[in-house]
């Protein structure tokens, strides 16, 4: 994930999601991830004192978007440029979570840790990982770039970059081999070839 929120204003953020985010500014994925951003921006602001009635309003709507939506997305989570939250329930994600850019995550989505001994482990995702319905994903782990997630998939172990996992422990999906193709490159290319042929001969003449 690249810090490239860090060099967007928070109109500039806002703006991105609600564009991922497919226009609509009532949508709850929207509304969370604008409250998520404008968490993270209220720290930024130096002076307590001026930041306190920022927190205050934070707060407040962070708890609307819990209990209204059932969304939680705290500010201290990592979050990278447009993420887009399909749909609405049942979705935590936990504070020290690492989530990349453009990545999905849907309904009944947990990202959270995975013993109650260690409450600070937290999975982190790379870019453009794409989170399937009532998925879990828990403790300690990494998800590569462009991972998939299967719907209700129970994620334990690490995922690389670009692999689909699913089931109950999600495993990584082995896609079964393709069959031969019948005709291969060569011969479409010889075909061309002779179809070409007299159509030329017949501009010669
Ligand atoms: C995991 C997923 C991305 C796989 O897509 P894919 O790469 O196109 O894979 P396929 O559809 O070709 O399925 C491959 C195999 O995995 C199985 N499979 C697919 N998704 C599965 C899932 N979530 N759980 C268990 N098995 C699954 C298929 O049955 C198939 O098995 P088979 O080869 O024995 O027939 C997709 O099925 C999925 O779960 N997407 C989530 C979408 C979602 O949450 N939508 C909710 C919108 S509100």
């Amino acid at each position: 994930m690249n810090n490239a929120t860090d060099s967007l204003s928070l109109w500039q953020q806002i703006v991105e999601d609600w564009n991922a985010n497919g226009r609509d500014w009532t949508k709850p994925g929207f509304r969370a991830v604008a409250v998520y951003r404008f968490g993270v921006w209220r720290m930024g602001v130096q002076s307590i004192v001026l930041r306190a009635p920022f927190s205050v309003l934070y707060r407040m709507m962070f708890r609307k978007v819990r209990n209204g939506y059932g969304i939680e997305l705290p500010y201290s989570a990592k979050v990278g440029r447009r993420l887009i939250i399909e749909h609405q329930g049942a979705i935590v994600v936990h504070g020290n979570c690492v989530i990349g850019d453009d990545c999905i995550i849907r309904q009944g989505c947990t990202l959270g840790n995975r013993y109650l001994d260690r409450p600070l482990d937290a999975p982190k995702l790379g870019d453009r990982v794409n989170v399937g319905a009532g998925a879990k994903i828990l403790g300690d782990v990494v998800i590569g770039d462009n991972a998939c997630v299967g719907a209700n998939a129970v994620v334990l172990n690490n995922i690389a970059a670009g692999e689909t996992a699913i089931g109950i422990p999600a495993k990584i999906l082995k896609r079964k081999p393709v069959p031969e193709m019948a005709v291969s490159a060569n011969d479409v290319l010889s075909l061309e070839a002779a179809m070409a042929a007299p159509s030329a001969q017949i501009e010669e003449k």
